[in-house]
C-alpha cells in the first residue's frame, strides 16, 4: 500500500484517484475549489462517469480514499503526487496553457517536507517535465528536499475511463530518473499491463502522438465519407472492410461529425503549435484540424439542401454531449450546430439523457440565444412540430426509438444522422426523407410500413414535391 496525493479532481484526477485507491493505497484528492471538495465529501461527483460514483463510495467508506482543499493535508506523508489539472488551450494560437500545472508545482515547493515522486499527468507541451522540475526546485521552501518528476500520461476516454484505468493497453513512464520511475511502475504492476520506461520528452511526445494519430483516423474517414458520398459507396462499409486489415484497425474510423471532447481537438491544436513554433509546417496536422470543422457544416448543408431557408423552421437535435455516456460538453458538434441553424433564423429543440445542464451552460456561455433553444424531456418531444431531426451523440437510446412514433410527431419528416446510426432503407420505409454521413441517401420513400395508417409517404412526398418547386 502506498500513500498518494493527486493534486486536481477533475476527470482524470478523480478517476485515477479512486481507481488507485480502489487498489488498495492510501489515496487524497486535493482541489482548490471548495465547493467540489465539499460536494465530493457528500458523495457529489462533478462529472458524469458510469461506475465512478459508486467506486468513491466504497473507497471513501473504507478510509482508503479522502478530499481536501490542504495542499498540507494532501502532501502529508504522500510518497507519490499525481499533478492531474487541466491544461486548457491558451489565448496564445492553440498552445496549451501551463498556469494550473506550474500553480500546482509551485504548491508542491511550498509544502514538501520530504521525499517523494512527482509524476504529471496532465497533458503537457513536451519539455514541461523540465519546468515542473526548475518551479518546485526554485520555490522549496525547504532547500534539503528532494523529489523526482515522472510524466506518465493519461490515455482515459471519458465514459470508459474505469475500464481504460484498471485495462490499460499500456502505460507510459518517463523520467530522467530510472530509479523514480520503476517506483511508479510498481504501483501500476497490479495492472498487468505493458510498462514502458522512456526519457520525460518521450513520454509527453507519445501522448499528444497517440491523440493526433487518433484524431487523424477520424478526419482521414470523414474524408472518405465524403468522397464515397459523391460516388455512391457506404463509408460503414469501407470502415469495416479496411478495419478487417490488422494493420489497419476497425477502432476510431467512424465517419460522422467529427471528433469533439477535452482532448482531441486542444492536444491537436497544441501539437501543431509546437511544431509550428519549432520552425516546422505539420501539413497533416492543420488538415485534420481543417476536416473536423468543415465535417460539422454538412449538418447545415443538408438541411438546407432538403428545406431550403431554415428561417422559422423547428430543428429538433438528439444529443448535446460530444459523444455517449458522459455529460461533457467541451467542443461537441451540438454547440456549433446549434449555432449556426439558430443563426439562421431556426429555433432549437433538444434531448440530451444526461447532459441537459452541461449543455445548457454550454450554449450559454458560447453566448447562442436560449430563447430559440427549447430543452426537452424526450425524443418524442423533440420531434414533435420538428422540420428535421439531427441526431448529434449516437446515445443508445436513439437507435431503440420507435420511429413511426417519431416520424408521426414531426412536422416534416427530415432525419440527418450524423452519427449513422440507422440505415438508410428502413428509414425511407418509415417516410423518413434520410441522410447519413458518407453513406448516400437509399432509395426513395415508396413503401409504406407495414400495419401503418398514417399518410407517411403522402407527406415525405409533398414536402419533396414542395422543395422542388
Ligand atoms: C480521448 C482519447 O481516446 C483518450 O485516450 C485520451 O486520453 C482523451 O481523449 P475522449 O475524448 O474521452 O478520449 O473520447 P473518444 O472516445 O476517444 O472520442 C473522441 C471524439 O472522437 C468524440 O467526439 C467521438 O465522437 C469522436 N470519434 C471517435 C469519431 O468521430 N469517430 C470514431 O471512430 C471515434
Amino acid at each position: 500500500m502506498s500513500n498518494i496525493c493527486v493534486l486536481g479532481t477533475g476527470y482524470v484526477g478523480l478517476v485515477t484517484g479512486t481507481c488507485f485507491a480502489d487498489m488498495g493505497n492510501n489515496v487524497t484528492c486535493v482541489d482548490i475549489i471548495e465547493e467540489k471538495i465539499a460536494k465530493l465529501k457528500q458523495g457529489i461527483l462533478p462529472i458524469y462517469e458510469p461506475g465512478l460514483e459508486e467506486m468513491v463510495e466504497r473507497n471513501v467508506h473504507a478510509g482508503r480514499l479522502h478530499f481536501t482543499t490542504s495542499y498540507e493535508e494532501g502532501l502529508d506523508n504522500a510518497e507519490f503526487i499525481f499533478i492531474a489539472v487541466p491544461t486548457p488551450t491558451g489565448a496564445n494560437q492553440g498552445a496549451a496553457d501551463m498556469r494550473y500545472v506550474e500553480m500546482a508545482a509551485r504548491m508542491i515547493a511550498q509544502e514538501l517536507d520530504h521525499y517523494a515522486i512527482v509524476i504529471n499527468k496532465s497533458t503537457v507541451p513536451v519539455g514541461s517535465g523540465d519546468v515542473v522540475s526548475r518551479v518546485i526546485r526554485n520555490n522549496l521552501k525547504r532547500p534539503e528536499v528532494n523529489f523526482a518528476v515522472v510524466s506518465n500520461p493519461e490515455f482515459l476516454r471519458e465514459g470508459n475511463a474505469l475500464g481504460d484505468f484498471q485495462r490499460p493497453d499500456r502505460v507510459v513512464l518517463g523520467s530522467s530518473d530510472p530509479e523514480a520511475a520503476q517506483s511508479v511502475a510498481r504501483l501500476y504492476l497490479p495492472l498487468r499491463a505493458p510498462i514502458l520506461v522512456t526519457d520525460i520528452y518521450t513520454a509527453e511526445m507519445i501522448k499528444y502522438a497517440s491523440n493526433a494519430f487518433l484524431a487523424t483516423k477520424i478526419s482521414f474517414i470523414n474524408e472518405i465519407a465524403q468522397i464515397c458520398e459523391r460516388l455512391g459507396a457506404d463509408v460503414k462499409e469501407v470502415a469495416e472492410g479496411m478495419g478487417h486489415d490488422k494493420r489497419i484497425g476497425r477502432a476510431f474510423l467512424d465517419a460522422g461529425l467529427g471528433y469533439g471532447g477535452s482532448c482531441f481537438p486542444k492536444d491537436v491544436r497544441a501539437l501543431a503549435h509546437m511544431a509550428d513554433e519549432a520552425g516546422l509546417h505539420p501539413q497533416m496536422l492543420h488538415a485534420v484540424m481543417d476536416i473536423n470543422h468543415d465535417q460539422r457544416r454538412l449538418v447545415i448543408n443538408k438541411l438546407t439542401n432538403i428545406l431550403g431557408s431554415l428561417r422559422g423552421c423547428v430543428i429538433g437535435v438528439l444529443g448535446l454531449a460530444f459523444k455517449p455516456n458522459t455529460d461533457d460538453m467541451r467542443e461537441s458538434a451540438s454547440i456549433d450546430i446549434i449555432r449556426w441553424v439558430t443563426a439562421q433564423g431556426a429555433t432549437v429543440r433538444v434531448y440530451d439523457p444526461v447532459a441537459t445542464e452541461t449543455g445548457r451552460a454550454a450554449l450559454e456561455r458560447e453566448g447562442i440565444n436560449l430563447d430559440m433553444v427549447e430543452f426537452c424531456q424526450t425524443s418524442y418531444d423533440v420531434a414533435t412540430g420538428a422540420d428535421a431531426l439531427v441526431i448529434s451523440t449516437e446515445w443508445n437510446e436513439f437507435k431503440s426509438l420507435n420511429m413511426l412514433q417519431v416520424r408521426a410527431a414531426m412536422r416534416r419528416p427530415v432525419l440527418i444522422d450524423g452519427r449513422n446510426i440507422y440505415e438508410a432503407t428502413e428509414m425511407n420505409r418509415y417516410g423518413f426523407i434520410y441522410r447519413g454521413i458518407g453513406r448516400g441517401t437509399g432509395p426513395a420513400p415508396t413503401i409504406l410500413p407495414p400495419g401503418d395508417t398514417t399518410s407517411i409517404l403522402g407527406e415525405a412526398q409533398l414536402l419533396s414535391l414542395e422543395e422542388s418547386k
